[in-house]
């Protein structure tokens, strides 16, 4: 039997992926490349609907699929490629652009806290139909499973909403993507303000800890992280969520139980614990910068990986637009 499809993508628009990303996100990419037909994207058209740089996107464009395939995407195992590369995820979003409501994207969580701090009207009108190309990442590829982290769900639903509004209208094209959303590291917080995301857009330097960072700077970081009244290590959201953010990271990064970690560091204050959560950070980022850095040394390589994989993805999206375009009843070219 064929292997489900599991289709994922993150943007390239900061110079390295942040720990939240990597735990609730590309982690699970690499473990489910074993078992899924996999298709990870670095989405770069996403990345436009913000202000941007030219020639800053197209460096952090590389720098994110060699962080990618750093972290152990491995291109013969999975299809790691760029979103610009296929044509065909612009031109289904066209078409699924058509088939949204504007009161239904206008309900859509992220564009509003992202529009509020440019000013909706200084918003662009990519920003507003982000969700809906993301629709269409995800169904181009007949996706079964999206692993993403918890700010993802409500884009996930939009996705499925449209994915059956066009089989209902249109006839039976597109599989409807369930999210794939770990519990534990769904939402990985600002170490400076634990009750808010870690962000590339709005978490200061200080509350983030990025892979590509100097284990130098990752330390002082940990050590600086914002902890909570009293000196017990233990995981409690309401009452102490900064300790409870470094117990997940901790836990996920060195695979001990919370119950177990607690128990560890019982009457020992938050200093020791700290900086054991700052040693398992710079044990899983360094390797991973460190083949980042070797992958971007040869442009030529990371470019022809990426070809390939555009290449694999483009030979699926061309399928299923075949088969919208039919379905939507656009004439065939003679
Ligand atoms: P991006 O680049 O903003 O985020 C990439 C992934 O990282 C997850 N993430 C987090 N997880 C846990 N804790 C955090 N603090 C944290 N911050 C970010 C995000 O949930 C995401 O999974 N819209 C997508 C990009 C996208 C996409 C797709 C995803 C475009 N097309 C198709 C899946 C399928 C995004 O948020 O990217």
């Amino acid at each position: 039997m064929a292997r489900p499809r599991v289709l994922s993508g993150i943007q390239p628009t900061a110079d390295s992926f942040h720990l939240g990303n990597y735990l609730g996100a590309v982690r699970q990419w690499v473990t489910m490349q074993e078992t899924y037909d996999a298709f990870y994207c670095v989405v770069d058209l996403h990345a436009i609907t913000v202000p941007h740089d030219p020639a800053e996107l197209r460096r952090r464009s590389r720098v994110a699929a060699a962080q990618l395939l750093a972290a152990g995407l491995d291109p013969e195992r999975c299809t790691v490629f760029v979103q610009s590369h296929v044509p065909e995820h612009a031109e289904l979003a066209w078409v699924l652009n058509c088939l949204t409501g504007m009161g239904e994207a206008g309900r859509m969580t992220q564009f509003k806290d992202k529009s509020a701090k440019q000013g909706e009207s200084a918003a662009s009108v990519g920003l507003f139909t982000y969700p809906i190309l993301q629709a269409a990442d995800i169904l181009l590829y007949q996706a079964d499973r999206v692993p993403v982290g918890a700010d993802q769900k409500q884009h996930l639903e939009l996705t499925r909403d449209l994915g059956q509004r066009f089989n209902h209208r249109f006839g039976e094209t597109f599989t409807l993507p369930q999210p794939h959303i770990l519990k534990e590291v769904e939402k990985i917080t600002d170490l400076q303000d634990p009750t808010a995301k870690m962000s590339k857009s709005s978490s200061s330097p200080q509350g983030i800890l990025d892979v590509l960072e100097a284990p130098g700077t990752l330390r002082k970081k940990v050590m600086r992280a914002v902890t909570d009244t009293g000196t017990d290590v233990l995981a409690d959201d309401d009452n102490k969520p900064g300790v409870t953010n470094l117990l997940r990271i901790q836990s996920a990064l060195t695979g001990t139980p919370i119950p177990e970690l607690e128990a560890r560091y019982a009457g020992q204050g938050y200093g020791t614990f700290k900086k054991d959560v700052a040693e398992a950070v710079v044990e899983a980022f360094s390797p991973i910068r460190e083949r980042t850095e070797k992958l971007l040394a040869n442009e030529a390589e990371l470019d022809r990986l990426l070809a390939i994989g555009a290449e694999r993805a483009g030979a699926v999206a061309r399928g299923t637009m075949a088969t919208v375009r039919d379905r939507i009843g656009f004439l065939p070219r003679a």
